[in-house]
């Protein structure tokens, strides 16, 4: 990624598909002096995703696709994307899987957070796993998106122990704050 040079934040949009705690996360610390990125476009694959009302909120452009077809979906978010000149796209809980043409367009430019120590757990389910197989530690990845799932260079790690009175909701918990943490501190470390 290309070191900033000036005062100008990068335009950035985040896509989303649920709550939203990485988005308003990411929100807040794009507010920020020291913030490279400025959020200025929402995208959600779910009408009612509960992280919409953080675009309203903070009064950021927003805008739900269907993703019934994929094709239709991805070309206009691309005439939008180039519309409002966004130069880099963080996936927050987004569900859906882009296609290698809409990568290949953001070359580089598009990161994921997951909720796993990857390679570990790609896909879903990652803490139902994590229990299940009692590992002793679990954590939060930021990498860059590529055209395969879950499997682009991995930016920033964070490792947390589990324990053994751990379960869905409490891993759940003491991972999405670590990757309050995680997300904002990989942006900061590709720009800067
Ligand atoms: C997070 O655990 C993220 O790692 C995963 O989906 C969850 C989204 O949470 N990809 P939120 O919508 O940001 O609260």
């Amino acid at each position: 990624m290309e070191k900033l040079t000036g005062l100008k934040k990068v335009k950035t949009a985040v896509f989303i598909s649920g709550t939203g705690s990485n988005l308003k996360n990411l929100i807040k610390f794009s507010k920020i002096k020291k913030s490279p990125i400025s959020i200025d476009l929402i995208i959600s694959s779910v009408n009612k995703a509960k992280g919409l009302k953080y675009a309203h909120q903070f009064s950021i452009k927003n805008k739900i696709f269907n993703f019934q077809n994929i094709k239709i979906a991805e070309k206009n978010i691309l005439t939008l994307v180039k519309k409002e000149k966004i130069k880099f796209i963080c996936l927050a809980g987004f569900m859906r899987v882009l296609s290698k043409n809409f990568i290949k367009e953001f070359n580089g430019k598009i990161v994921n957070i997951h909720p796993s120590l990857l390679p570990k757990y790609k896909g879903l389910n990652t803490h139902k796993r994590v229990i299940k197989n009692k590992d002793k530690f679990s954590g939060c990845t930021v990498h860059y998106v590529t055209t395969k799932l879950d499997s682009g260079k991995i930016i920033m790690q964070k490792r947390i122990k589990v324990t053994t009175t751990d379960n869905l909701t409490s891993l759940t918990k003491k991972i999405l704050a670590q990757e309050h943490k995680l997300y904002p501190a990989a942006i900061l470390k590709i720009f800067n």
